[in-house]
C-alpha cells in the first residue's frame, strides 16, 4: 500500500464536514488535485500570464509561457513513451475521440468497430458519423462474463473495418479489455486502432509505442491535473488526419482564398490555448511519476480486492460488470438488491452516503446508457466507487459500513 502521508499534498482531504474527513470515492469522474500542480498553475497566472504558442516569443512572459508549454508537452509525451509532436491538447477525452471521428478518412459502408461497453464519449460520435456520413458503426458484445469476447471480435474483423475504437479500462467496473491482442489483430486486417484511455493512462503505465497503438485519447483532470485533454497520435497517422477546429494558430499562412496549415500537433489546436492547464499537465505527470505508476496500481489493485471482498459479504450486493475482483482495478460498481428486486435506489444510497459519511461517489449510468439499457436495467444504474492512491483500506471500511447500515435500516 501506498503511504497515507501523500494525503497530505491533497488540500481538500483536509477539510471537515460535520467534524469529519471527506471520503473521495469519484476519481474517475475527476481526481483530486495535489499542491505541487496547484502551485503550477498559479505561478503561471501570477508570474507570466500570457500568451504562448509559435512564433509568440518577442517578449519575456510569452517567452516563458512558450518555454513552460513546450517542456509540458514533452512531459506528457514521456509519460506514455510518445514524441512531443504525437501529442495534441484538447479539451477532454472527448474532444479527443471527436477529432479523430471527424478527421479520420472515412467513407461511406465503412465499418467502425467499438465494443458493448464504450462510455458515451466513445458511442455517440460513431453513432453520428452513421447519419452524415453513412459509415457502419458494429458493437462487440461481451461474453456472459462481461469480458471481452476475442473469437467474436476476430469473427466481426474484415477488410470494411477501417477503425477499432475501444476502451482500455471501462469505467464501468474496471475491467482492462485484452487491448495488446485486440491491436494486433486488427492490425492483421489493416485497421487502425483508438483507444479511450480516460481510466488506464491516469491508473496504469501506459506504452504507446509497446502497444503500438494508432490513437489513444486520455483527460489529465482524471489524472491529478487542471482540465484538459490529450489526443496521442502516431506521427504517419496525425498527418493523414483532415484538420478539425481550424483558425487562428492552426496555419503558417492564409491568403483571401486559402490558408496554408501547419503540420500536427499545432494544426489541430485552434486559438489561444489553456497554457496554465498545459504547465499543471507536467506537474500532474511528475507527481505520478514520482510515486511511481506500478505502485499505483499496485495500490488500487489491492484495495479493490479488499472492498470487493467486503462488499460481497454483504447478501444484498450485486456487482455490475465483471464480477471477479482480480480482473477489475480501482473501480467497484454495484446495486443493492433483494430477491431480484432494487432494494435501495443507486441514487438513494449515494445521497445517504454522502450525508452520513462524507462519502462522495457516483451514482447512474456513468454515461454508459447503450450497456444499462441492454441489460434493462435503465437510467437507475449503479453505484460506483473509484478509487485512487489516496484512497485508504479505512476509507474502504467506512463505505462498508454505511452499505450495511442502508441495508440494515430497509429491515
Ligand atoms: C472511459 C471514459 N471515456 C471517456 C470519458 C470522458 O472523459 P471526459 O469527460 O474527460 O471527456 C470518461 C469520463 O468519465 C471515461 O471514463
Amino acid at each position: 500500500m501506498l503511504p497515507e502521508k501523500l494525503r497530505e499534498d491533497f488540500p481538500a482531504l483536509s477539510r471537515l464536514r460535520n467534524g469529519k474527513p471527506p471520503v473521495y470515492l469519484d476519481s474517475a469522474c475527476m481526481s483530486l488535485k495535489p499542491k505541487q500542480v496547484i502551485q503550477a498553475i498559479n505561478e503561471y497566472y501570477e508570474n507570466y500570464p500570457a500568451c504562448g504558442g509559435r512564433g509568440r516569443s518577442q517578449h519575456w512572459f510569452a517567452r516563458e509561457v512558450k518555454e513552460a508549454t513546450e517542456k509540458a508537452r514533452e512531459r506528457v509525451a514521456g509519460f506514455i513513451n510518445a514524441s512531443p509532436e504525437e501529442i495534441v491538447w484538447t479539451k477532454n477525452t472527448t474532444e479527443a475521440i471527436n477529432l479523430v471521428a471527424r478527421s479520420f478518412k472515412l467513407e461511406w459502408d465503412d465499418v467502425v468497430l467499438t465494443s458493448d461497453r464504450e462510455h458515451n464519449s466513445n458511442l455517440v460520435p460513431w453513432l453520428e458519423l452513421e447519419k452524415s456520413r453513412g459509415i457502419r458503426h458494429e458493437v462487440v458484445p461481451s461474453r456472459e462474463d462481461a469480458t471481452f469476447d476475442l473469437e467474436k471480435f476476430k469473427d466481426m474483423l474484415s477488410p470494411k473495418v477501417k477503425l477499432v475504437s475501444v476502451v482500455h479500462v471501462s469505467n464501468l467496473d474496471g475491467y482492462a479489455l485484452p487491448v495488446e491482442e485486440i491491436i494486433e489483430i486488427a492490425h492483421d486486417y489493416g485497421a487502425k486502432v483508438l483507444l479511450d484511455a480516460a481510466q488506464s493512462v491516469p491508473h496504469r503505465s501506459v506504452d504507446v509505442r509497446r502497444l503500438d497503438v494508432d490513437f489513444l485519447a486520455f483527460s489529465v483532470h482524471k489524472m491529478l491535473g487542471p482540465s484538459l485533454g490529450v489526443l496521442y497520435g502516431k506521427e504517419e497517422e496525425l498527418r493523414e488526419l483532415s484538420p478539425f477546429i481550424v483558425g487562428g494558430d492552426t496555419v503558417s499562412d492564409s491568403y483571401y482564398n486559402r490558408a496554408v496549415f501547419l503540420p500536427p500537433p499545432h494544426r489541430f489546436e485552434a486559438g489561444l490555448q489553456n497554457y496554465a492547464a498545459q504547465i499543471g499537465s507536467a506537474a500532474a505527470v511528475e507527481y505520478l511519476s514520482r510515486v511511481g505508476m506500478r505502485r499505483i496500481e499496485e495500490h488500487e489493485r489491492a484495495l479493490t480486492e479488499y472492498l470487493s471482498k467486503k462488499l460481497a459479504a454483504i447478501e444484498e450486493v450485486r456487482f455490475v460488470g465483471v464480477t471477479e475482483a482480480k480482473l477489475r482495478s480501482g473501480i467497484v460498481s454495484f446495486r443493492l438488491e433483494r430477491r431480484g428486486r432494487s432494494l435501495v435506489a443507486p441514487s438513494d444510497v449515494a445521497e445517504l452516503l454522502d450525508r452520513h459519511y462524507n462519502i462522495m461517489l457516483r451514482a447512474g449510468d456513468h454515461c454508459l446508457h447503450a450497456w444499462f439499457n441492454a441489460r434493462g436495467i435503465g437510467a437507475s444504474g449503479s453505484v460506483r466507487a473509484s478509487l485512487y492512491l489516496y484512497n485508504t483500506r479505512k476509507e474502504c471500511d467506512l463505505l462498508v459500513e454505511g452499505v450495511e447500515r442502508i441495508v440494515e435500516m430497509e429491515g
